[in-house]
């Protein structure tokens, strides 16, 4: 194989995460990729391990040339379009590998599957695409659990007098004046009624949108989910540049604008990606028992997305996967996580290892252009080196 693959045994879960996440959920990873870079400085020194998701930014971490990607999920079928994405890259050309990725011509899919992309994947995968490669030949975008969650809040917002035929201007506005009025003036008034209450508070809905039962309760119980998701989508759409937010551009239009889509699609690191799949190893699994399966010491980069919120109410899992963490994380190690909650540490029994970076972690959030977190976690080891932690100190962005 192009990549190491690893199938670890799935441990059997409750009923409704596998009713919710079962088949791709994630069309494509929720977490802006800008704020990842700046935060973990990826280096050919580095062994990072990155939750997997739609794979999108275990392969922006890709285009970093680091010693080593370790990609990892439990859900089997988002770990299936991560392969049929390595194995684009190491079979097609970058206009057909962006015709399918960027669904500009996803159709093409189906001219090169079996030949080209089919022999270059694990066998579970195959077994995924040989069923459901109809997703991928129509566009993943508009598929997913996500991708019908945005399919139906489209339909929603027409169904508020939302003129989603307007979003085209948009998304081509270049300031943030003019971003604020046009937003105050076109969808603001229209949006924050009592049906978008019912809408947010009918948990099978955000359930489709990525949105863990245990993930709804912590944000619900904390924050009014209504009130959350008002306040981080006109975040967003007023304080955020909308030009090259390829985020939204995708959940308003279906589509991405051009070439503003993530950097792992960019035709200037088609190359480094294809050099670079020699770097892989792709998992099948949890992160805990996967990193317990790992030398101590031996990880530099944690890319942990907001997978703390899938376990909070779970505190055993929640402190043996950090002490699983801890333990695989070398002396230089650099930890981020997100989440939906305005506030979610470490749990005791590892918050003294660790060293936090507020100031770089709220610097960050505030350009996010997800749209999704309350939250975002910068840690590294408490006794790293100090030039570690000068360095991230210094990363800081002069203006949010
Ligand atoms: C935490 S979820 C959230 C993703 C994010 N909000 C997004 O939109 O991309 C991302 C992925 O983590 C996986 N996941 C959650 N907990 C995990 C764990 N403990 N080990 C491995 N994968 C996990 C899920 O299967 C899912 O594909």
């Amino acid at each position: 194989m192009l990549y190491q693959y690893t199938d670890m045994p799935l441990p059997k879960r409750d009923w409704l995460e596998r009713m919710v996440f079962h088949g791709i959920v994630f069309n494509m990873s929720w977490e802006d990729p800008e704020m990842d870079r700046i935060a973990l400085r990826p280096g050919a020194n580095d062994t990072i391990i990155s939750i997997t998701s739609a794979g999108c930014n275990p392969l922006n971490f890709l285009c970093q040339t680091p010693k080593k990607l370790i990609s990892v999920d439990s859900n089997p079928a988002q770990t299936a379009v991560l392969e049929l994405k390595l194995a684009a890259i190491a079979t097609l050309d970058y206009e057909t590998f962006f015709d399918i990725f960027a669904a500009r011509r996803p159709n093409i899919v189906t001219s090169v599957y079996r030949a080209r992309l089919r022999p270059m994947i694990s066998q579970r995968s195959r077994e995924y695409w040989d069923r459901n490669l109809w997703m991928a030949a129509r566009g993943l975008y508009q598929f997913g659990k996500n991708g019908l969650f945005f399919l139906i809040m489209r339909r929603f917002l027409k169904f508020l007098g939302i003129d989603l035929n307007q979003a085209d201007d948009f998304f081509e506005i270049d300031n943030l004046e003019e971003q604020y009025a046009w937003y105050r003036k076109h969808v603001a008034p229209k949006l924050w009624g009592k049906s978008a209450k019912l809408f947010v508070y009918f948990k099978p809905f955000m359930f489709l949108a990525g949105v863990h039962p245990h993930q709804f309760d912590l944000v619900h119980e904390r924050h009014d989910m209504f009130e959350y998701v008002k306040e981080r989508i006109e975040y967003v759409m007023t304080r955020v540049p909308i030009y090259d937010n390829y985020f939204m551009s995708v959940a308003v239009t279906g589509k991405f604008r051009g070439k503003r889509v993530p950097p792992y699609l960019l035709e200037e690191n088609f190359q480094t990606l294809r050099d670079n799949l020699h770097r892989v190893h792709v998992v099948n699994g949890w992160l805990g028992p996967f990193l317990d399966s790992q030398p101590a010491g031996s990880i530099d980069k944690f890319n942990l997305l907001d997978i703390f919120d899938w376990m909070w109410t779970r505190t055993q899992l929640y402190e043996s996967t950090w002490h699983s963490i801890m333990r695989a994380a070398s002396e230089r190690a650099t930890f981020i996580y997100r989440s939906g909650s305005y506030q979610l540490e470490p749990p005791t029994n590892v918050r003294d290892q660790l060293k936090p970076h507020p100031e770089l972690a709220r610097k960050l959030l505030a350009r996010d252009r997800s749209a999704t977190y309350g939250s975002f976690y910068i840690y590294t080891r408490a006794a790293a080196a100090p030039e570690l932690n000068a360095h991230l100190r210094d990363a800081v962005p002069a203006t949010v």
